[in-house]
């Protein structure tokens, strides 16, 4: 018997749609209960980024025991869970499938509504977990793995897309980058990691910002410049200072992102500006743009480090706004591997 008494909705929210098997507990939208998270990072690494298929295999086997960890972390039963959320898209579509079947399981079985949520959307609400004062409006840079984005968020649930990359994500340019030098996978954090004792000038790399008032993003031009870079300097037989190289490309991607956010903002003559996503790790990204929001008379906000990258704490803040708001999935809800940031593809939707 679902307890329907107590007015807090407490949601159990579930995230597979990459290398992470992850479950939360969250009341009300922005209170974490638990967030377990069991990253496949180290079984990825190997093979130099992530492989569908062992991924799935690897969800398969950590889903249950996240599920537990997370109801014992939280010092829960599922009589407490009002609703179940999963993440839907976009993603890797056997990814998906993992967390999404055991989630429409569990709320057939205890007769609660099946919420699902779109990954990207997820990874703005990891900063409402953090920051209670914040709400929409605001202009948020999602800058992730598989996306880059501008977004103008008019309230909960309603998004504007102002801008979006042409070809790489950011994300993708920093693992290539680090590929490329040798680091290994995941290379943002090692990119941000070497750039802390490199010089951000000592290369002039390419900041693109296509068009005039263009708040697109392209970031292939670049990843070939450093590689140009690197294949110049072998065949010149110049050493390569790989924290000079990690620290001018960070600084040259940094630039663009945080020039075409503060210029959103002033497009949408909002006061506070976002960052969510893998990238919003980064540590360069976060110190340029504490300076650049502060001169321009914004507030900035980002998650902690373990809430810019994949979980299902943010999941489930997004969950709670879609429930008040009525959404209810029913049982063919489907993955939808290229699910667009704001779009609904489930019946039952609202
Ligand atoms: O959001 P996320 O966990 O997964 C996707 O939805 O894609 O983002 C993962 C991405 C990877 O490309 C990773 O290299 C990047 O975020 N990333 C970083 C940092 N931490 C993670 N990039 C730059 N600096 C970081 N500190
Ligand atoms: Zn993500």
């Amino acid at each position: 018997m679902i307890n329907m008494e107590n007015k807090d909705v407490i949601i159990m929210s579930i995230e597979s749609s990459c290398d992470e098997t992850s479950c939360a507990l969250v009341k009300n939208g922005r209170e974490v209960l638990s967030n377990i998270i069991y990253s496949q990072i180290d079984i990825h690494k190997k093979f130099g980024g992530v492989v569908p298929e062992i991924a799935s295999r690897n969800h398969l086997e950590k889903i249950s025991q996240v599920i537990d960890e997370a109801l014992e972390g939280a010092d829960l039963t599922f009589n407490d869970v009002r609703a179940i959320a999963t993440t839907y898209g976009p993603g890797l579509v056997g990814a998906l499938l993992v967390g999404m079947s055991n989630a429409k399981a569990l709320a057939y079985s205890l007769g609660v509504k099946l919420i699902p949520v779109n990954h990207i959307e997820g990874h703005i609400y990891a900063n409402f977990i953090e920051h209670k004062e914040l709400e929409p409006p605001f202009v948020c840079l999602i800058v992730s793995g598989g996306h880059s984005h501008l977004v103008y968020m008019s309230d909960y649930g309603k998004y504007e897309i102002l801008g979006k990359t042409r070809d790489d994500a950011v994300g993708e340019a920093f693992d290539k980058v680090a590929r490329t030098l040798g680091l290994g996978y995941p290379g943002g954090p090692k990119i941000d990691a070497l750039a802390k004792s490199g010089n951000p000038n000592a290369i002039e790399f390419p900041r693109v910002y296509l068009e005039k008032d263009s708040l697109d993003f392209s970031f292939s031009g670049i990843k070939s410049s450093v590689l140009n870079y690197i294949n110049s300097c072998k065949m010149k037989n110049i050493e390569i200072v790989n924290e000079d190289v990690a620290a001018s490309f960070q600084q040259a991607v940094v630039e663009v992102l945080s020039v075409k956010l503060i210029r959103a903002a002033k497009l949408k003559k909002v006061k506070n500006i976002v960052l969510a996503g893998g990238v919003a790790a980064n540590s360069g990204l976060r110190n340029y743009l504490i300076s650049l929001s502060k001169e321009n008379d914004l507030k900035l906000y980002f998650p902690s480090i373990e809430l810019c990258t994949d979980n299902a704490a943010m999941i489930g803040s997004a969950a709670y706004y879609e429930y008040i708001s009525g959404a209810d999935a029913d049982l063919n809800l489907n993955a939808v591997p290229n699910l667009k940031l704001g779009e609904k593809r489930y019946a039952g939707s609202k």
